[in-house]
Parts: C-alpha cells; sequence; structure tokens
C-alpha cells in the first residue's frame, strides 16, 4: 500500500492521543529508558514510534525543534516542499505534520505516516534475498538517488533504512530532514539540532554538516552513503553486489574498501556529535535546570546514551 486516506478512522490519531505519546516518550527520556514505547528507531535527530503499542498501525515521528511554534511551522513548510521535490523521483510515503502542545504548554512536531509491514521495509527485503546486482530494489534505489539529485535543488537520504519496497515500488520515508538547496545553497540551517550541542562547538558541527551535506549532493557521494547504509544495518553481505550495481551508473567507481574507511570516519563523526550533545545536557540540565528533551543514542547500535 503506498496511499494513505487519512479521513479513514483506522489510520487517525487525535491530539489527545498524540499528546498522550509525547507524555510517554518525556517519560522515556527522563528515565533514558524507552521500554514501554515501541521505538522503531532513533534517527541523528529524531525518534519514530510505532503506534498504538498493542496493535501499531501508524508511524509517530517526533522531530527535532525548540519549542517555538513559528519554527515547526517553518519546518513543516520545508518538508512539504521536499515532498514536492522528491516526489518525481521516487513515491514517497503519506505523511501528515502535526503540531501540539504538551502539558507544559511546550509545541511539539510530528510526522504521521502509514507502517509498512516489516517484510515491505527495504532493509528486510535486502536480509530476506540473495545479493545481486541486477535486484530490482537494489537497481530501483540507485536510480531514485541519482534522478533526485539531477537538477541540484534536492538529495535522497539514500541508506536502505529509509525506504520500503512495497509491490515492486520504491518508497521513500524518511521526509523529515528536508535536504533542500537553493542558489545559496543547503535551505534547512539545522538550527534545533545545533542547539543541542555546546555553543562553542557549533560551528564547527556546522561545517561537519556542510561537508557531508555537500558529499552527498554527488552521485559518487550519495551512492557511497546507501553503500554505508548497507554495513550500517548488518548488510555487509550486499556490499559487493550494490558497488557493482552502482558502479554501473558512476563515472569514478566505488570500491569495498573505501567505504570501509568512510565508514569509520562518519562514525567517528558522529561519536564526536553525540559527545558534544551530552556535554550540552549536562550544561542545560545541571548548571541552568532546565529540561533537555532529546534522546541521545548510538544511531549505529540504537544504545541509549
Ligand atoms: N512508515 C514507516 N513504516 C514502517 N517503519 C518505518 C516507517 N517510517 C520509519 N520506519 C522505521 O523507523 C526507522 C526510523 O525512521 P526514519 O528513517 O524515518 O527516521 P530517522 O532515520 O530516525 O530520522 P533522521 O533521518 O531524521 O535521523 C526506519 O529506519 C524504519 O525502520
Ligand atoms: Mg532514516
Amino acid at each position: 500500500m503506498t496511499q494513505a486516506d487519512w479521513s479513514d478512522p483506522t489510520l487517525a490519531i487525535d491530539d489527545d492521543e498524540l499528546v498522550a505519546v509525547e507524555r510517554s516518550v518525556l517519560s522515556a527520556l527522563h528515565r533514558r529508558s524507552v521500554d514501554d514505547l515501541r521505538v522503531l528507531g532513533f534517527g541523528e535527530a529524531g525518534l519514530a514510534v510505532a503506534w498504538p503499542a498493542d496493535e501499531p498501525r501508524l508511524v509517530l515521528k517526533r522531530l527535532m525543534s525548540t519549542d517555538e511554534p513559528g519554527e515547526s511551522r517553518h519546518l513543516f513548510e520545508l518538508i512539504e516542499r521536499y515532498r514536492a521535490a522528491v516526489e518525481p523521483h521516487v513515491v514517497v510515503a503519506p505523511t501528515e505534520t502535526r503540531l501540539i502542545t504538551d502539558d507544559e504548554g511546550r509545541s511539539v512536531p510530528y510526522m504521521v505516516q502509514w507502517l509498512y509491514a516489516a517484510d515491505d521495509l527495504l532493509e528486510n527485503v535486502l536480509a530476506a534475498h540473495t545479493p545481486d546486482p541486477g535486484f530490482a530494489a537494489l537497481v530501483a534505489l540507485r536510480d531514485a538517488a541519482l534522478s533526485a539529485l539531477g537538477d541540484g535543488r534536492q538529495i535522497l537520504d539514500s541508506q536502505p533504512s529509509n525506504f520500503a519496497w512495497v509491490d515492486d515500488t520504491l518508497v521513500f520515508f524518511d521526509i523529515g530532514t528536508p535536504f533542500l538547496y537553493d542558489d545559496d545553497g543547503p535551505v534547512l540551517e539545522f538550527g534545533a539540532m545545533l542547539e543541542t550541542m555546546p555553543a562553542a562547538l557549533r560551528p564547527l558541527v556546522r561545517r561537519e554538516i556542510g561537508k557531508v551535506n555537500s558529499h552527498l549532493g554527488t552521485p559518487f557521494g550519495n551512492l557511497e552513503h546507501a553503500a554505508l547504509g548497507l554495513v550500517r544495518i548488518g548488510q555487509e553481505r550486499w556490499l559487493d553486489a550494490a558497488v557493482a550495481c552502482f558502479n554501473e551508473r558512476l563515472r569514478e567507481p566505488l570500491d569495498v574498501a573505501t567505504i570501509a574507511k568512510r565508514g569509520e570516519t562518519f562514525r567517528r563523526q558522529l561519536r564526536f556529535f553525540k559527545q558534544t550533545m551530552r556535554v550540552q545536557r549536562a550544561w542545560v540540565t545541571r548548571v541552568r535546570r532546565r529540561s533537555y528533551d532529546f534522546f541521545i543514542t548510538d544511531s549505529w547500535t540504537g544504545e541509549i546514551l
């Protein structure tokens, strides 16, 4: 199923229910344990929860934002622009954006999506099949990623864990980080993300994000990122097939050794970011006595830090 009908009551979640979820998320944050939530994934920025817990049919994605409602609305606008920009290149999961007000009056942005069956997630499809450079889902991922790069205005985060493969159609669902570009460069400012880090380090982190952004904006870098995503989901056995598939359309060829090296660099970079977030959390909560409402996780292992 690639379409969702939001007027279908089995797909809807009302504001009270969403606020209740946010309450559980806040409690999980304070306990640093998510045992009573069905967490599907921690990204670098957000949290994806399957809902309702007993028989999930939706995915609720808590987005990163400050508690400034205007900022969340701006993020929603960018997400909508991003959806329209990538749609010519790949089917996008139907997505509803929702701004809720929690018990303390804070605004929290969420995205709501249909929950794709586990068997339809690309990472599980790959796990269930023998590596093959001509595997249709892999070819579709490569072609969508390259097509999106065509005019330099948007890129896909091409990690396999961001896609479903439904009735032989590739579906992209990770639209919460809108990688849009205009004449001045990246449109998204990552302001909320930077605020989770110490002020002194923000220029450095901004530079690092800039480097990652430009790398992802090239065919080589974007498909290297897709291949790296295979390592991240424990599908190294697909690397040779993916490299062969991707190289059919790359002028500068990828090789497995370079991907492994880049993987180490990327992981080190992420560890550094998470370390700086822990410093900021200690400062915000112990010195300024304010709350720090973001999970800090090792997004490779899922460990809560
Ligand atoms: N609509 C969906 N149906 C089923 N599973 C989903 C859906 N959306 C996300 N997931 C699962 O949750 C994980 C995390 O979601 P997603 O990729 O959208 O965000 P993220 O990677 O956590 O965020 P970010 O890229 O902003 O850091 C996915 O890798 C996938 O396993
Ligand atoms: Mg993702």
